[in-house]
């Protein structure tokens, strides 16, 4: 049986590409935001997963506004980066883990999840970026599976059936006849508005009580409809929904670590992992 060994949600944010490329991680701006990795790095040089599912959302790298899957998986047995245009370094690819990917697949079908099957892939910063903060020598010490969820051509799907979706991965993890340690991470969030009246928008309290929800009342977030979301953090914090997703994976949970700060770029910047609990 393979099984689900931690959560880690992250923010992702292009500017952290430029800031590990110019190596300023240690700059007063910086700082406060990269350490609250060394205590998830240390997490997974203990804890050694071979597989890591990726929930993000695609920013128009691999899908565009003509054709958008609202759930999507990679089948593919590699997965690599390009150039979006915010002039950061590419990454080094990413070994898939084809197996487990059409394990979930059929297991998520099963379960009436509609999902586009992506035999080849395109992984933007959302998928990058949290990979080169976890691992910050970029050799990948595990297999992928990335799950995109929408958030950027509406109709979104909900925060309910985002949660949903989480929990049968969580299911189709656990009935993989492996051994597999798997990590699942899912990055997006917290509240940022990058464009239109809000920009720059920020919602600090909602940003603390959703965090504090997922230790206590994971599902408390599934109350709220996406424009309800919207409103309180943001049209890109909607990418909470990643979140949502991927806490959706683990039943009891015990958080092991977080970290929020404000502002990386236009984003608050929140870190948080999660164990399996009884
Ligand atoms: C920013 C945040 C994002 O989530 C993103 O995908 C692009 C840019 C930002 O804050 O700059
Ligand atoms: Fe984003």
């Amino acid at each position: 049986m393979a099984n689900i060994i931690g959560v880690i949600t992250t923010s992702h944010v292009p500017a952290i590409g430029g800031a590990i490329s110019r190596k300023l991680q240690s700059e007063p701006y910086w700082k406060p935001f990269f350490d609250g990795f060394g205590p998830v790095r240390d997490w997974l040089a203990k804890v050694r997963p071979d597989v890591a599912v990726v929930i993000y959302n695609d920013h128009g790298l691999n899908f565009f506004l003509d054709k958008m899957p609202t759930f999507a998986v990679g089948a593919a047995p590699q997965y690599r980066n390009a150039d979006e245009g915010w002039g950061i370094p590419t990454l080094p690819p990413f070994a898939g883990d084809q197996d487990l990917s059409w394990h979930l697949i059929e297991s998520l079908m099963d379960e009436d999840f509609d999902l586009t099957t992506c035999q080849e892939m395109l992984v933007d910063h959302a998928f990058t970026l949290p990979m080169a903060l976890l691992w910050p020598d970029t050799q990948w010490p595990v297999r992928t599976v990335p799950v995109c969820i929408n958030t950027v051509q509406f109709p979104l799907p909900s925060a309910e059936r985002c949660y949903k979706l989480g929990e049968a991965i969580g299911r189709a993890v656990t009935s993989h006849k492996t051994n597999e340690r798997v990590v699942v991470i899912g990055t997006g969030g917290l509240s940022h508005q990058l464009d239109g009246e809000r920009a720059g928008f920020i919602n600090k309290d909602f940003d603390l009580q959703f965090m504090e929800s997922l230790s206590h009342d994971p599902r408390w977030a599934t109350r709220f409809t996406v424009p309800e979301l919207v409103e309180r953090a943001g049209t890109q914090g909607i990418e909470l929904l990643m979140w949502l997703a991927a806490r959706g994976t683990l039943g009891n949970a015990r958080k092991l670590h977080s970290n929020y700060h404000i502002p990386i770029s236009n984003t608050a910047a929140g870190l948080m992992l999660f164990e399996p609990a009884e």
